[in-house]
């Protein structure tokens, strides 16, 4: 993956207040919308039917997803964009709803590709100009829009599988906060989580670039700044409004930075959130502590837990400070510290385990992280990760 140059964002990034008016300048005539119905209601539908009517754009409701998509949801959204035949399929919603419509984009483009070759990594063929595909967040975590990668839950085996390639890579990411606005805090919090693993682990990833993590780490900071305004309680509406735009930015550029290098351990770790249907954010956020503990020291911890005013004594103890600093964020945020504090029974965990660590030794997340554990190093961590226990 990685060569000797890198085309940072191959998606074009339209942002502001009021850019989904974008999708009406793309000379497109008709758009298959995908979205999530149960943010993205009938006055929404229509506000955004009226912007592409005016632009001489007809559009289609064809797909409402509403959970971490199974293979069965492209089947089904497949079949509606091929009935409509669009030359633009537009994603307006979190990642389930992105990345359903970049699998069904890539088999409306290429109706001979199997399932099983979708799903060799690196390996998909490229567009060939059938239809458009952007990507418009209404969440600021997964970073969908413009990265490679589209996740998938296989309903016999709830086991996570991926398509992986450029081709799937939106052409257009449109930014534009005034989605977020009317975000559940706890989705706010959940999905602003997922963005803040997605800058730290691209900016300690082994692949990572100066590039990269220089944006990576402003990305956290940004998150580590504005976060708490985002999806705090008592927070004035105005300033909630610009910690939501600001994370919404940062989410994107969390997702430009790992679309670069990888995620790192805590996407490797991760799969006890299917099988507990947990919301990935919230998993995320809860494992960072305990992985960020695991790669300690590290020089990328260092400049973070300098930039945010944390740093002990020794290097030691400054990597444990930002292990801290990250625990006290989940506190902060609404994250639980702990699996236990979710009131999941610990003899299904703790039997769970090895299953949630098949996948590890293939795991690129956790091949390209900055020390990739032994079985029992891994088995310890979710262990941990279980009990609470602090391991710095
Ligand atoms: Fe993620």
């Amino acid at each position: 993956m990685q060569k000797g140059y890198q085309l940072l964002s191959q998606s074009q990034l339209v942002t502001g207040r009021g850019s989904v008016s974008f999708l009406a300048e793309m000379g497109k005539k008709r758009a298959a919308i995908f979205y999530d119905g149960r943010v993205f209601k009938e006055k929404e539908k229509e506000r955004v039917a009226n912007i592409l009517n005016k632009g001489g754009c007809e559009c289609r409701f064809v797909a409402d997803i509403q959970n971490e998509p199974f293979f069965g949801d492209i089947e089904r959204a497949l079949g509606a964009v091929r009935e409509f035949e669009p030359d633009l399929i537009a994603a307006i919603g979190g990642g389930s709803v992105i990345d359903t419509a970049k699998a069904a984009w890539l088999f409306y483009e290429h109706p001979e590709l199997s399932f099983e070759d979708a799903f060799k990594p690196f390996q998909i063929p490229p567009a060939t100009g059938k239809a458009i595909l952007a990507a418009l967040p209404t969440t600021s975590g997964t970073g969908s829009e413009t990265t490679c990668c589209a996740v998938f839950v296989n309903e016999k085996t709830t086991q996570k599988q991926l398509i992986l390639g450029f081709p799937i890579v939106p052409a257009y990411a449109i930014l534009d906060p005034d989605f977020t606005d009317t975000l559940p805090d706890v989705i706010a919090a959940h999905t602003g989580m997922d963005a803040l693993s997605h800058a730290i682990e691209a900016a300690v990833c082994v692949a990572s670039t100066p590039i990269v993590k220089s944006l990576a780490i402003e990305a956290a900071l940004d998150l580590f700044d504005y976060l708490p305004d985002s999806v705090g309680a008592d927070v004035t509406p105005e300033k909630k409004k610009t910690g939501r735009e600001i994370c919404h930015y940062a989410a994107t550029i969390a997702g430009i930075a790992i679309n670069n290098s990888s995620a790192g351990l805590v996407h490797a770790l991760d799969q006890m959130g299917p099988y507990f249907n947990l919301p990935h954010g919230l998993v995320c956020g809860l494992l960072l502590p305990y992985t960020t503990a695991f790669h300690s020291p590290h020089d990328t911890y260092i400049k973070l837990a300098k930039r945010l005013g944390v740093a002990g004594a020794t290097d030691t103890e400054t990597c444990a400070a930002l292990s801290e600093y990250l625990w006290n964020f989940n506190i902060r945020v609404g994250i639980p510290t702990c699996f236990k504090d979710l009131g999941i029974a610990q003899s299904e965990y703790m039997e769970k385990i090895s299953d949630f660590l098949s996948g590890l030794d293939s795991s690129m997340a956790a091949n390209l992280s900055p020390l990739k554990p032994s079985f029992s190093q891994a088995k310890e961590i979710l262990e941990d990760a279980y009990l609470g226990n602090k391991p710095f």
